[in-house]
């Protein structure tokens, strides 16, 4: 599907994004014209992130010491409890909400604290009401000055593709739920940012737009590979799409597990019914269901 790869392509070639550059030179590289290959750092790496919220006097830990990292064009998952600080931690990357300690870098760089270094997909589509579907979908590549023209004709395309054609001039409320989370799908798609936030972006589709959309972005993340760190409770998504998985306990939110997911790519939904991909998805549900239960008692 070239389209994936178009939309993608024009994307990244206007993504300057502040402070993110593509495969950076590595510190003490590059002087004196070295060209011996260094591995760049990660895109993302998150430092012992700890972070309590107080209300009414009422201190409650939600993350305890996360540390993560996400490689240059890597695609990652968190999966854990509800409540265990998944989105806090998003928040937290995004610059939204400041860690109590711990650090966040990216391309080598401490950016703690620090907004616009990424294209986030939050767990509420939070599209902006007065905009309309096309507007909301356009708005990153707006606030980064892309050329207009060509990103608007890109984004009907886009919300054809993803089943929304004829409702670019819509308002978000005259759309679904699972309508919405795609166009607010699309609007990271579509940002220029090189790293990618997902906070369960597929939760509110019906099983076959689903699977159809964790397919666009298997075969997009393969052609045309950006870095990406992406929430979901859905194990099987997990697996299909990762080359890592967090596995993280109840709250306070601590990295219980990180599991290498070694099938190789390009990755089709076939590998689902192999012998090692179920063996991997009884252990992940296995310690899904031991935190689940440990929250409850
Ligand atoms: N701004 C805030 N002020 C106070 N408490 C907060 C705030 N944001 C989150 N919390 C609390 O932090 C905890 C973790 O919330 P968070 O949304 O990060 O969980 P989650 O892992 O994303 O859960 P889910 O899987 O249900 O989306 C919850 O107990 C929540 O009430
Ligand atoms: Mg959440």
């Amino acid at each position: 599907m070239t389209s994936f790869t178009e939309a993608l392509n024009s994307a990244s070639r206007t993504g300057d994004s502040p402070g993110l550059q593509k495969n950076p030179l590595p510190s003490g590289a590059g002087a004196g014209g070295s060209d011996i290959l260094q591995t760049p750092p990660p895109a993302l790496e998150v430092k012992d992130v700890s972070k309590a919220f107080t209300h009414r006097r009422r201190t409650t830990p939600v993350l305890n010491q996360v540390s993560l990292t996400v490689r240059q064009q890597e695609f990652v998952s968190i999966v854990g409890p509800s409540g265990c600080g998944k989105s806090t931690l998003f928040h937290i990357i995004g610059g939204l909400t400041l860690p109590d300690s711990g650090t966040v870098s990216m391309n080598g760089q401490t950016v703690t604290g620090q907004r616009g270094n990424i294209s986030y997909m939050p767990q509420q589509p939070a599209l902006f009401p007065w905009r309309s579907i096309e507007d909301n979908v356009l708005l990153a590549g707006e606030l980064m000055g892309e050329p207009q023209a060509a990103a608007r004709e890109n984004a009907r395309r886009w919300l054809t593709k993803v089943g929304l054609g004829g409702f670019e001039k819509a308002y978000p409320h005259m759309l679904s739920g699972g309508m919405q989370q795609r166009a607010a799908f699309l609007r990271a798609l579509l940002a220029p940012q090189e790293l990618m936030l997902l906070d369960e972006p597929f939760s509110a589709l019906d099983a076959l737009t689903r699977s159809d959309m964790q397919r666009w972005l298997l075969e997009l993340w393969e052609e045309n590979r950006r870095s990406v760190l992406f929430i979901t409770h859905n194990i099987e998504e997990a697996l299909l799409l990762s080359s890592r998985i967090y596995v993280f306990s109840g709250r306070p939110g601590s990295v219980l597990h990180s599991v290498d997911v070694p099938f190789p790519r390009p990755r089709r939904e076939e590998i689902t019914d192999t012998p090692e991909f179920l063996q991997m998805r009884r252990q992940l549900s296995q310690w899904m269901r031991e935190e689940q239960a440990k929250g409850r008692n």
